[in-house]
């Protein structure tokens, strides 16, 4: 499938890749380029620097898609800031029996000051947020900025953790109590948590104990929902995309990545591997290559183009300072390429698009769009 075939079918997009390699870069442009084709597409950025929201020209992204215009085109396209304590207060809403019940969780201590910091919760409702929005009607193509690599690991996970975590005997412990009217039924549990008491403190034993009493019966709509959400991840129209830049520390990351989608039956459908110095055009041969790069880098082609068949003349040092340059940066042009094998190895069947490294950084829709002229440039494996 190529990328302009998974941007036309998907459903949903889920880009990948570890830290800085432009993941929300390449998110927002798939979603742009979905719409220009057509689609209604919606955007869910992971992006605290709030850089994707100074590109958009949008001073704050909020937890609500905003329709966002594409200049030169009748399309448009939604994005949204992901808002972690946002989404988990609307989970609380959606599955507590009543509004008492959702009052006090969202008002407890132990829910306002560590659910949110409990490591996974942020992927957990990206997970959670992506399928809200797979099942909104406004929107027929969601695309999901994830956090780097191995946090996003914990995307995948996160709905099945949650899964365990409320099927687990401490949990059941915790909460039975009000099942059989008794403070502490089990002992153990009363074991375990008067040595955490000791340590953190009896007030915080006493918020946690409460949180999971104002909790229950709720347990059966967020299993339900972790179930749905897993579901979804594996469903035959979302596709996962891995952004990576061609370093060797990225690509091994993204290779790891690869290796766990395959293992969990997740396929990586498309790489894009963003950030690449153009290959330029050989100088020996007869047949020659057009250079149709619009990389800053590729002025060098002159020193290329005199040394096609061109009459033996002097080179002065100038010419000879761009010649050294041309043979540098093919020389980096092809280590990009040798450093990438790994990670298309592990993608068999993905689709490739390369993006150059552009000469500033993308702080509008106007590089937004550059970089989807590139994106949908299906490049043949070699
Ligand atoms: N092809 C490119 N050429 C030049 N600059 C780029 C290119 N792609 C992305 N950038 C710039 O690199 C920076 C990082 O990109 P982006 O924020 O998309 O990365 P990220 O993977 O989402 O980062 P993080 O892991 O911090 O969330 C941004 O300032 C962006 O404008
Ligand atoms: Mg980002």
């Amino acid at each position: 499938m190529s990328l302009t075939e998974l941007i036309d079918e998907s459903a949903v997009i889920v880009c990948s890749g570890s830290g800085g390699v432009g993941k929300t870069t390449i998110a927002a442009v798939i979603a742009i380029e979905a719409a220009k084709r057509g689609r209604r597409s919606v955007v869910v950025t992971i992006d605290p620097a709030r850089r994707l929201a100074d590109a958009l020209g949008l001073d704050n992204l909020t937890n609500e898609p905003q329709v966002v215009a594409i200049p030169g085109s009748p399309a448009s396209f939604s994005a949204l800031m992901l808002d972690t304590a946002a989404t988990f207060d609307e989970l609380v809403h959606r599955y507590s029996v009543d509004s008492t019940q959702a009052e006090k969780i969202l008002a407890n201590r132990f829910y306002r000051n560590v659910t949110g910091a409990l490591s996974g919760t942020q992927e957990y409702m990206a997970a959670e947020k992506l399928f809200a929005l797979h099942h909104d009607e406004r929107f027929d193509l969601v695309v999901v900025d994830t956090p780097p690599t191995r946090n996003a690991l914990d995307f995948l996970d996160a709905p099945g953790r949650l899964t365990r975590f409320l099927d687990h005997r401490i949990y059941r412990a915790l909460t039975t109590p009000t099942r059989l009217g008794l403070k502490i039924a089990n002992v153990a549990a009363q074991t375990v948590l008067k040595t955490i008491g000791r340590i953190v403190g009896g007030d915080v034993i006493a918020d946690v104990i409460a949180f999971f009493q104002a909790f229950e019966g709720m347990e059966g709509g967020f299993k339900q929902r972790a179930t749905e959400v897993i579901e979804l991840l594996h469903s035959d129209t979302t596709h996962f995309v891995l952004v990576a830049s061609p370093r060797s520390d990225t690509i091994t990351e993204a290779c790891f990545f690869a290796d766990r989608l395959n293992e969990q039956g997740l396929r990586v459908s498309g790489v894009v591997v963003n950030r690449l110095y153009p290959l330029f055009a050989e100088t020996s041969g007869a047949a020659e290559t057009p250079d149709t790069s619009d990389s800053p880098t590729t002025t060098s082609s002159d020193a290329a183009t005199s040394a096609r068949g061109a009459p033996k003349r002097t080179t002065d040092a100038s010419e000879q300072a761009l010649r050294d340059n041309l043979t540098e940066l093919r020389g980096v042009a092809a280590e990009e390429r040798a450093v990438l094998a790994p990670l298309l190895a592990v993608a068999p069947i993905a689709a490739l698009a390369e993006i150059p490294l552009l000469d500033h950084d993308i702080h509008d829709l106007e590089g937004l769009g550059i970089i989807g002229g590139h994106l949908l440039v299906d490049v043949t494996r070699v």
